[in-house]
């Protein structure tokens, strides 16, 4: 198998057009965020008779430029470019070949950037450690601090590189990138400013998180209430820096019983709000800790992990989808997997109460060291028993929502970017069928192929 990454985003003046044919099926995602019975609906167009891939009647996806233009029966997709004034002749086709297509995933949820690993915990949590008592002996997160406070923008440039091209051979085309591995103001805006960076290099779209909120770092232990002491750092010396930089474009905290309290998580958020930074919460991953109550309060853009919400936090998302000012639950089951869990985030209740879902990696050194999308996809299947459907929609179209783009990508329709993936599927309930497969045969970001398999 060969495998080239081509680099580089779209040059000026360089409006050709690409035609991609002969796809079994074109998983459009039209028609917006998804939620309840909704989740499970791609939109997906296939053949209208049974003349197969390449007939005129095969489902066929046009871009010009970095837009995407038409999708539709391919006889119809061509008449219709000639009548734009698109003629066909300064259109490439690339061939499915008998594969589906679906728009670029978007990972909702990473913690890109960090230096050093953490193999060592495995271990300990097998031999009964608490992820939260590794953190309160200053390793977890605290020893990730470490390890990025002492790397340079160049090792953490080279560190990004390689993870986005790994996730961009998954078939991941944007992606959120919390910093939170800093917890001091000029590492944070290290890491803010190499997220952005990197999204500038392209091909793949990176939106940079504040995590500032991320532990109490071991300078402030010995400070008398050192969480309190911390918030106020991060609203008063931390946050007004992050903002004069204006990389990050959300503000996130991990909200849960024994790190930030869901009052302190508000303050950090609120005072982000005011700079017009959008919220969201690591909320409820590992106790009822407010997470959930507070995603709603705030109308955050999602509300993360929600392994271990209340009964009153799931009536809170519920109510707010139902008022038309929707949460999206981003559920990580990579995380709870790797973390040995017994149970992940209800997801089924999510849908049955109308609660919009997306599923992310919350790739990280600590709980969740999976780039993989498609591999999050499958422990949702298995673990939270959504369908491979309700997850198509989870790390596309909602996720997209997620972030706060869900018009500009997550689906294939007219004027969206041409972000878009051709799977080595017949099927695309096949896409988390098969774990840690290579399935993605060809990548294309802004309308410009950039991973290319045979
Ligand atoms: O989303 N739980 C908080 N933050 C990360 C883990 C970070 C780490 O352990 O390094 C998460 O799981
Ligand atoms: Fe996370």
């Amino acid at each position: 198998m060969s495998l080239r990454v081509i680099e580089g985003g779209l040059t000026e003046g360089s409006s050709t057009g690409l035609l991609i044919v002969g796809a079994s099926a074109i998983v459009t995602m039209a028609g917006g965020l998804r939620r309840g019975e909704t989740q499970a609906e791609t939109a997906t167009l296939v053949g209208l008779r049974d003349g197969g891939p390449d007939s005129p009647d095969g489902p066929v996806v046009a871009t010009w430029g970095d837009r995407i233009v038409a999708t539709g029966p391919r006889a119809e997709v061509e008449a219709g470019l000639e009548a734009a004034g698109l003629p066909l002749s300064r259109f490439s086709h690339i061939d499915a070949a008998g594969g589906v297509v679906t728009p670029g995933l978007v990972d909702p949820h990473t913690h890109l950037l960090f230096a050093g690993s953490r193999e060592g915990e495995l271990q300990l949590r097998q031999r009964g450690a608490g992820y939260l008592e590794i953190l309160a002996a200053g390793g977890g997160i605290l020893s990730t601090v470490a390890a990025t406070r002492a790397a340079s923008a160049d090792d953490l440039l080279a560190h990004g590189r390689r993870w986005l091209d790994e996730m961009l051979s998954h078939g991941v085309t944007t992606i959120e990138a919390k910093s939170g591995y800093g917890l001091d103001l000029r590492t944070e805006l290290r890491l803010l400013e190499v997220a952005h960076r990197l999204g500038q290099e392209g091909p793949v779209d990176v939106l940079p998180t504040w995590l500032g909120a991320h532990a109490v770092p071991t300078e402030f232990k010995d400070r008398h209430e050192p969480a309190e002491a911390y918030v106020r750092h991060l609203i008063d010396e931390q946050l007004p820096g992050v903002v004069a930089q204006g990389r990050a474009r959300f503000a996130d905290v991990f909200c849960e019983r024994g790190v930030f309290t869901a009052d302190q998580s508000r303050r950090v958020l609120e005072a982000a709000a005011a700079f017009g930074m959008q919220a969201r919460l690591h909320a409820d991953e590992l106790a009822p800790s407010g997470g959930a109550e507070l995603a709603a309060e705030l109308s955050a853009l999602s509300a993360d992990h929600l392994a271990a919400p209340s009964a009153a936090g799931i009536d809170a998302l519920a109510e707010a989808a139902d008022s038309g000012r929707p949460v999206v639950a981003v559920v990580l089951p990579a995380t709870t997997w790797f973390l040995m869990k017994p149970a992940g985030a209800p997801a089924r209740t999510f849908i049955e109460r109308g609660i919009p879902v997306a599923v992310g990696t919350d790739f990280n050194p600590g709980t969740s060291p999976t780039a993989s999308l498609p591999l999050a996809m499958t422990v949702a299947c298995l673990s939270l028993r959504m369908t491979p459907a309700e997850a198509l929609t989870a790390t596309t179209i909602n996720a997209a929502h997620a972030l706060g783009i869900g018009d500009v990508v997550g689906s294939i329709e007219p004027d969206k970017q041409a972000d878009l993936v051709i799977w080595r599927v017949t099927d695309p309930d096949q896409i988390p069928y098969w774990p840690a497969a290579d399935l993605v045969r060809v990548v294309i970001k802004r309308g410009r192929p950039q991973l290319l398999r045979d």
